[in-house]
């Protein structure tokens, strides 16, 4: 849009700001959020993402608004001057009445503008913003909620500072409640901007959802006041219906998230806004396979120590799966796949399988730090490489003068009595009481902790003869740790399949990374991402999406057929992994912003101009599906091929697929829909 004009008059309901035909360059774009700068979960994901695309389309007009904490300013944003006089002045002028307001660039790809609120700065103001939130829209906040407290504190300062831009033309997009306070004091106090509303969930379908209920089928039926009253949740509610309310434009991330909101915040979301990715292309397209070889061997060396001394199977047949997000136990599917491995476990014991399966829960909880057995794996493991390393140079040394003196050595005696004592006494030090621990860290609420509790009653505890082996990471990853030192992108690309069987997921960005990274995933058809997906795509098991039907079966049924994926998926050859990769990887597209944002804009003006759209579906793989069953693969070699130049051909095969294809995404330029068309038609190929 930018350097061309938008008649803002012309659009219903939006302030009559009164030039006609106002230019872009003049308009500021604010962006709010609880987690700008600030990672909770997904939206900080959707916020950083989505920098760059907006940063190169409103350049030093776009600002994003949130919470300032010491560390994360330390770490993540450089601190600068604002350029622009409004930005500046309204900073200059809340500052000289009390608060402290931070600037700089937020440093993250498009380095966008933050400003940065001080939020225990303002505090001393709390009882009398109370009071203002309570004559615009007789919602009060209890004492005891310190969360609610901190967002009244957030949005009034937000309201404050786009008082006193006000002068020039500004759109605000906030997002979920948190900062929705700062759009209904804007509205309250009739300020001259055009303001979006982004919910990312509700805050009553998490909670009825966590609450175990069956969600869906009585979505019209709740007593919303009750519900909310009964949880205790009834004026963060009121926050969250008054923001949906005061907006302009009420947008979600999701079709299921829409009917959801339009039942529990009886708002029907004007735009659905589906949630993208920066997604990097590399130059070579086996590049992220290569990536894959490379981390999963790092995931390797930490599962050689976490298993010390039950080391009794083979690594090269062993696959890692990962679930990973916040840790809301039954909303995640964390219940359903426990239970689906302790069926995968069964099966692939009974059918005497030899691959194993390494399972990764990596979700925040409560610990005192990580725990000793765990941490003495990882020592003990390096211990033995360090011997290993020693004992083979003196190895290649006697070995060396040996073939120096034209002799080949005595094989039995190369090794002396002392280097064999060395490793006799290593070995020993692998030899351990315990099963390798199901946790890496000391759990505060180990009793009571939902996963663990559930490890106990299934009894998946590391055993050797166990085909399936579990291990909670309470905390996300990071490349400092001391125990898996990797970020959450190298342990993905590490892995096989990042399984997430979600029950409330209004969009769900974990298998969505997955899927740009080239590693398969399972997601359900209750979440935004699995629908979209189903939606989009003509056959997403064929390219790696795994979509567990949780809508219309019975947990019991869906937890069969998550099991029937997870075996299916344990039986394919190392070849039918890498074809399957690679048809992942080629989904990446569809969730690229470059190509989302577009589509989204034109959702907008459809929104606006009644236009109606068509639809796209990205087609079937011309070639065999991976399954095993309905593999051509007609190597005489056996399904294990381990032969890397094999690996390599296949790479390059399915390169050439890709070029004779010349498969394009679907939103490429040429493709996105225009004028006057049918809605939610399908795009044949
Ligand atoms: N994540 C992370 N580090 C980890 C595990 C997860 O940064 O160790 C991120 C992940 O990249 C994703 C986000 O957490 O972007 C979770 O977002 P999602 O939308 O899946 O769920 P939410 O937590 O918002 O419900
Ligand atoms: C990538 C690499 C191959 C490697 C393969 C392992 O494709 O390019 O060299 O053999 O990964 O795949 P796996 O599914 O067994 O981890
Ligand atoms: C919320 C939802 C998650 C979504 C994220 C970003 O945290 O729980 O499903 O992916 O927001 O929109």
């Amino acid at each position: 849009l930018r350097g061309r004009s938008l008649s803002v008059t012309s659009l219903s309901g939006l302030p009559q700001w009164e030039v006609e035909e106002l230019p872009i360059e003049d308009l500021l774009l604010f962006e709010v959020a609880w987690e700008v700068t600030n990672k909770v979960g997904g939206i900080y994901t959707v916020i950083q993402t989505k920098a760059k695309t907006t940063a190169d389309e409103w350049g030093d007009n776009y600002f994003l608004i949130g919470p300032y904490f010491e560390h994360n300013m330390k770490t993540q944003v450089e601190q600068c001057e604002p350029v622009n006089d409004a930005v500046r002045r309204a900073m200059d002028s809340m500052n000289k009445h009390g608060c402290q307001v931070h600037f700089g660039r937020w440093l993250i790809e498009g380095s966008p503008y933050v400003v940065l609120f001080d939020i225990g700065y303002s505090a001393w103001n709390l009882d009398r913003w109370k009071g203002d939130l309570w004559e615009a829209c007789s919602v009060g906040i209890p004492y005891h909620d310190r969360e609610a407290n901190d967002m009244l504190i957030f949005g009034s300062l937000t309201a404050w500072f786009l008082k006193e831009v006000q002068l020039i033309h500004v759109i605000a997009q906030f997002h979920e409640w948190q900062a929705g306070t700062g759009l209904i004091l804007s509205r309250a106090r009739k300020l001259p901007i055009a303001t979006i509303f982004t919910t990312h969930a509700t805050l009553l379908g998490r909670y009825l959802c966590a609450a175990n209920i069956d969600f869906y089928n009585h979505l019209d039926k709740f007593n919303i006041d009750k519900e909310a009253g009964e949880r205790q949740i009834y004026h963060r509610y009121c926050m969250e219906r008054a923001s949906v309310h005061c907006a302009h434009v009420f947008t979600t991330v999701s079709e299921i998230t829409a009917i959801e909101a339009e039942h529990m915040l009886k708002r029907k979301p004007d735009v659905v806004t589906p949630n993208g990715l920066n997604v990097k292309k590399f130059s070579a397209v086996h590049e992220f396979q290569n990536l894959h070889a490379m981390y999963k061997a790092r995931i390797q060396d930490f599962v050689r120590g976490h298993f010390y001394g039950h080391l009794d199977f083979d690594l090269e047949k062993t696959l890692f799966l990962f679930i990973a997000g916040r840790y809301e136990f039954s909303n995640k599917g964390a219940d359903i796949f426990l239970e689906a491995l302790s069926r995968l476990n069964f099966l692939l014991r009974v059918h005497k399988s030899d691959v194993t399966v390494v399972v990764f829960f990596i979700m925040p909880a409560k610990t005192n730090n990580f725990n000793v057995e765990t941490l003495k794996g990882q020592a003990v493991r390096k211990q033995l490489w360090d011997i290993a390393h020693s004992v083979k140079e003196k190895f290649g040394k006697k070995l060396y003068d040996a073939l120096l003196r034209g002799e080949i050595p005595d094989m039995d005696n190369i090794l002396d009595r002392d280097d064999i004592t060395i490793m006799k006494r290593a070995i020993f030090s692998t030899q351990r009481q315990s099963l390798p621990p199901v946790t890496t860290h000391n759990m505060i609420d180990d009793s009571t902790d939902p996963i663990l509790s559930t490890i106990r009653r299934i009894g998946l505890f590391n055993s050797r003869t166990d085909r399936v082996k579990v291990i909670l990471h309470p905390e996300f990853l990071s490349s400092t740790s001391p125990l898996l030192p990797m970020d959450y992108e190298e342990f993905v690309r590490g892995c096989h399949l990042g399984v997430f069987p979600s029950y409330y997921e209004p969009w769900g960005y974990t298998p969505a990374e997955c899927t740009v990274m080239g590693i398969p995933s399972v997601t359900t058809n209750l979440s935004g991402f699995g629908c979209f997906m189903q939606e989009h795509v003509a056959d997403p098991t064929a390219y790696g999406i795994y979509i567990v039907d949780r809508r219309f079966r019975s947990p019991d049924d869906s937890c069969n057929q998550l099991t029937q994926f997870l075996y299916g998926f344990c039986k394919q050859s190392r070849r039918q992994r890498i074809i399957q990769r690679n048809r992942t990887e080629r989904l990446s597209d569809l969730l690229d912003w470059r190509y989302l944002g577009r589509v989204i804009v034109i959702m907008f003006v459809t929104y606006f101009c009644l236009w109606q759209t068509e639809g796209f579906k990205y087609p079937r793989p011309s070639s065999v599906p991976p399954s095993p069953s309905g593999s051509q693969v007609s190597s005489p070699q056996s399904s294990d091929v381990e032969d890397e130049e094999e690996d390599a051909r296949y790479n390059e095969e399915e390169e050439a697929e890709r070029d004779r294809l010349n498969i394009k995404s679907p939103f490429s330029p040429g493709r996105v829909p225009r004028g006057k068309k049918k809605l939610h038609g399908e795009y044949k190929n």
